[in-house]
């Protein structure tokens, strides 16, 4: 477990705590907009409700869990630590969370000063964060596969961003909305570029190391990212003749390959990790992994629909409840579910790991123990998350199809593991603190 992970490089705990932390907040944000949402406002993607809770999840659930993992890894990932990691850590956090309040709030009721304020706070801390995240990459040139999908997703995070931005000009008025081709450069940069990619290289050094099992083969390692990256690039340039020239018949073509292209990438990458994840060498339970088997599953029937659909939906009957569905698949089935296996994963790892690195930090602590990860978050815990986060991603895929109303009650789930997974992680938190203060009494008490 202690492969690569250097006690003197890490950040203070804080640094990524803070980012975990408010993540669930986010969600339950999300969850109040759903719950008390007009029913009709949920009948199809492009309405303000679902503007605004998607950017709640991408933005203030995932992209905070992402960026907090981002500032935890890259030291010992790339051997190349951010610099003051507490000032840029807090400096990114604030100016994220607050743009994220007023980009929804902004979404949710159509005020143009909202989405404005919103849209700058979020440059600012994307300007920060990228480049902060890129002068590490530059330091450290590593080529090690996980540091070449995380430097690609940081890249495609900011072309999301800045066509996020057009997309938002276009809502305030500076100009003519560039819908639906912009909203598709935005969603693949958005979620196969940063968030796929993020995950991919994420896994690389996770699963191998959490769950015991054979590396990753060397060829998905070295072609997946560039693979990925390549088609993203030759997509937006499709997207550009199809602004030009329309849709003729080469242009269609080259969608479709392109779509099916991305989609293979990701069945294959869910393929080869399902698999790993099975064969793995020490067959003990872990509950983490039903988030890895259903984010899996989800984001293979997510992609597949992104081909049988098109993004705009090449059907016309059932589009906004295609689309709803393969959306509720892609976000909540397949990146929240990994999202939220991994915080219960690697907030225990970190707790443990940090009172760990105090016990040989100081001599007088040697031969303490140390409360292991299970203690720290017990199986039964993560067990009741994921039942959870099972209902509401049930009841998200079904509610297009049998009724509207049906979003209330999954905002309600919604609501309950928000909270759930706020609660436990605040408990594993306060336990690091608590240990580290009694063992602080304790060693002055034993030095008097
Ligand atoms: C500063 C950051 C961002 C801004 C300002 C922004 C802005 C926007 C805007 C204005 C739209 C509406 C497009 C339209 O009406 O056609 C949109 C849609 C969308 N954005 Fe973002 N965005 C940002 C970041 C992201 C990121 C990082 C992701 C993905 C990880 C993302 C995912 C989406 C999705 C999935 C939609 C489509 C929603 C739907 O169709 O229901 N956004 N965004």
């Amino acid at each position: 477990m202690f492969q690569g992970l250097s006690l003197e490089q890490a950040p203070p705990f804080s640094v990524p705590l803070r980012f975990f932390l408010t993540a669930p907040l986010m969600a339950l944000l999300a969850g109040g907009l759903w719950l008390f949402a007009p029913t009709e406002q949920l009948v199809t993607r492009w309405s303000p409700v679902w503007l605004a809770t998607t950017h709640l999840i991408v933005l203030g659930f995932m992209a905070m869990v992402m960026i907090g993992a981002l500032f935890q890894m890259l030291p010992v990932v790339i051997g190349a630590p951010v610099a003051r990691p507490r000032l840029f850590g807090g400096t990114v956090q604030v100016l994220w969370v607050a743009g994220v309040l007023s980009l929804a709030n902004g979404f949710r009721w159509s005020v143009a000063e909202l989405l404005t304020v919103g849209g700058v706070l979020l440059s600012l801390a994307t300007v920060i964060l990228v480049t902060v995240f890129l002068e590490c990459f530059f330091r450290s040139r590593s080529a090690y596969a996980t540091a070449v999908a995380m430097r690609w997703a940081v890249i495609a995070l900011a072309i999301a961003v800045t066509v996020g931005l057009l997309l938002l000009g276009g809502h305030v008025g500076w100009w003519s909305l560039w819908r639906p081709l912009g909203t598709r450069l935005h969603i693949v940069w958005g979620l196969w570029g940063w968030v796929f990619l993020l995950i991919v290289g994420v896994s690389y050094q996770v699963i191998p190391m959490f769950y015991v099992t054979s590396p990753y083969p060397n060829w998905l390692k070295d072609l997946l990212a560039p693979l990925v990256v390549g088609m993203l690039a030759l997509l937006s340039l499709v997207t550009w003749m199809e602004v030009q020239v329309g849709r003729p018949a080469y242009v269609a073509w080259s969608l479709a390959l392109l779509i099916g292209g991305l989609a293979l990438s990701c069945l294959s990458y869910a393929a080869i990790t399902a698999a790993r994840i099975r064969r793995r060498k020490r067959k003990i339970k872990d509950p983490t992994l039903r988030f890895w088997f259903l984010a899996l599953g989800s984001a293979s029937l997510a992609a597949l629909g992104a081909v049988l659909f098109g993004l705009e939906g090449l059907v016309e009957t059932f589009q906004s409840k295609t689309e709803l569905t393969i959306g509720a698949l892609a976000i909540w089935g397949g990146a929240v579910s990994v999202i939220q296996g991994m915080l219960f994963k690697i907030v225990p790892f970190l707790v443990w790991f940090h009172l760990h690195a105090h016990t040989t930090r100081h001599p007088t602590l040697l031969g303490k123990k140390v409360p292991h990860m299970k203690q720290i978050l017990g199986d039964e815990v993560v067990r009741r998350q994921w039942w959870l986060h099972l209902g509401s991603l049930g009841i998200f895929v079904l509610s297009p199809w049998v009724h509207e109303s049906l979003y209330h009650l999954g905002a309600g789930v919604v609501v309950a593991q928000a909270l759930h997974q706020f609660w436990q992680l605040v408990r594993a938190a306060r336990l690091e603190f608590k240990t580290r203060s009694q063992w602080e009494i304790e060693a002055s008490a034993a030095s008097k």
